[in-house]
């Protein structure tokens, strides 16, 4: 991509981050972000929610508010298929209601695969934008949903357990990262950064903002939260192939200890759809994150590893 040399530009592709920040006033700056996808749940309704809560996600990521959403839509010309479309779009637009946003247009086009999505725009104080970078030594990694969607949506596409079986997945997938944003707003400056967990799974999220903090983690296996069924499923190989390929990618600059299982090594790589927060907190601050999350109800308030000191972005999983 291009590169932009403007002051209004506060955050943008080069650090790796969800959302583009454009600063308008003093005390005043848009947030902007896309995302859309091919159904990862028959549901159409759980789909179209699932698509707005991730779409939304990287405003909340950004400690944003949401404003306003834009549909985008790729559906077959097909009328029995159409039907589908509308239950859809009934649950994005519901999940956007949840946000307090509004859903003002969009755009479709014919196309044999279904894919949905959305344009969030959302608002933020230029000096309270959390971003990737800021993680800092010593502080507590929190993680507000469960992991797992990636392989349990794989099992349910292959048939090896029904929809209904992932009933928790695709709740907390719905859920939007609303209550983990207002659980950093009320910790304030001890949140130090924050991004959210979705396609490049947990390791990979978590490298992007090691790199662009300057730092390295530690993160405890044994702690992480972790939805029903899921280590069954991934010794029965509902393994996805973004899932392996960011294993792939993470063993660059991840160390595992030694004898830690490859169902651990696969759940921290799994890709996530509409995954929870990441966030970098002070540790003295940490007690009172998860008190805010737990008020705010998120799926999970997990403390999962820590920043252990300034470095190249590697880390270490420990049992
Ligand atoms: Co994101
Ligand atoms: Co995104």
């Amino acid at each position: 991509m291009p590169q932009v040399d403007d002051a209004r530009v506060l955050i943008d592709a080069a650090l790796r981050d969800d959302a583009a920040v454009f600063q308008l006033t003093e005390d005043r700056a848009i947030v902007a972000t896309v995302d859309f996808f091919a159904p990862i749940v028959d549901d159409p309704y759980a789909f179209g929610a699932i698509a707005a809560a991730n779409a939304l996600s990287d405003i909340y990521a950004m400690g944003a508010t949401p404003l306003l959403a834009l549909n985008l839509v790729a559906w077959p010309r097909d009328p029995a298929l159409l039907e589908l479309l509308g239950e859809t779009l009934r649950g994005g637009s519901d999940v956007v209601g949840q946000a307090g946003a509004f859903l003002l247009g969009g755009h479709s086009i014919d196309d044999k695969e279904p894919k949905y999505g959305l344009v969030a725009v959302g608002e933020v104080h230029p000096e309270q934008v959390i971003n990737n970078a800021g993680a800092q030594p010593g502080d507590m990694l929190v993680l507000t949903k469960p992991l797992g969607t990636g392989i349990l949506s794989t099992a349910v596409k292959r048939e090896m357990i029904p929809e209904s079986d992932i009933r928790a997945a695709i709740i907390s997938m719905s859920t939007l990262n609303a209550g983990a944003a207002n659980a950093m707003r009320a910790v304030g400056t001890a949140v130090h950064a924050a991004t959210d967990v979705t396609g490049f799974g947990l390791l990979g999220h978590l490298r992007n903002m090691l790199e662009a903090s300057g730092v390295n983690a530690r993160i405890s296996a044994g702690s992480l939260p972790i939805f029903d069924g899921v280590r069954g499923l991934i010794v029965k190989d509902a393994v996805p192939g973004g899932t392996a390929r960011n294993l792939e990618a993470a063993r660059e600059y991840t160390e595992f200890i030694a004898g830690l299982e490859k169902t651990d090594q696969l759940l921290l790589a799994d890709a996530q759809t509409s995954g929870g927060l990441l966030i970098a907190v002070t540790a003295s601050h940490s007690q009172n994150l998860i008190a805010a999350l737990q008020d705010n109800e998120t799926p999970t308030a997990s403390i999962i590893g820590e920043i252990t000191h300034r470095g190249a972005g590697l880390i270490e999983v420990v049992a």
